[in-house]
């Protein structure tokens, strides 16, 4: 049986997980608006990808006897100044959720909930996947500017980019 603390903790980043698949979703009709179509495809799949992660926390709430909730969930950002933003917000968000990991696993450890704490340790890996795919998308960015020619090979990559990560 999971301790209500921590049942309380991952229904949080249950919540969070959520909003991470709504923005990433806004982030891509954005792109999609603009002719962004690489951009576009890769926040497409990083929303279901979001999802994903909320699915299995959501199960591992009720394998152990908790109640997953189902949040509701507040309109994202639907607008972007430009590209940078967009990545610059992803990274943010990113750090955000690896913050709420980390505190997550130290009430695990506090608690001696090392089951949880095995659990978490795939979140942990993902997070500092997902931190440097973004810190290296956004330095990218930093170093195309504005130049146009850039920014469409820059999308055309991202349209090839591998879907697993
Ligand atoms: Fe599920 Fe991108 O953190």
């Amino acid at each position: 049986m999971i301790l209500k603390e921590i049942e309380t903790k991952i229904n949080e980043q249950v919540f969070a997980e959520a909003k991470s698949s709504h923005l990433y979703l806004s982030m891509a009709s954005w792109a999609e608006t603009k002719g962004y179509a690489g951009v576009a495809k890769f926040f497409y799949l990083h929303s279901d990808e979001e999802r994903e992660h909320m699915l299995k926390l959501i199960k591992y709430i009720n394998e152990r006897g908790g109640h997953a909730l189902i949040p509701s969930i507040p309109q994202p950002l639907k607008v972007f100044d430009c590209l940078a933003h967009v990545f610059k917000d992803f990274l943010d968000h990113e750090v955000a959720i690896s913050n709420m990991i980390n505190g997550l696993v130290d009430l695990c450890l506090k608690n001696k909930d090392y089951t949880t704490h095995n659990f978490l340790q795939w979140y942990v890996a993902e997070q500092i996947e997902e931190e440097a795919l973004a810190r290296t998308i956004l330095d990218k960015l930093k170093l195309i500017g504005d130049d146009k020619g850039g920014l469409y090979l820059f999308d055309r990559d991202l349209e090839k980019f591998p879907t697993d990560e």
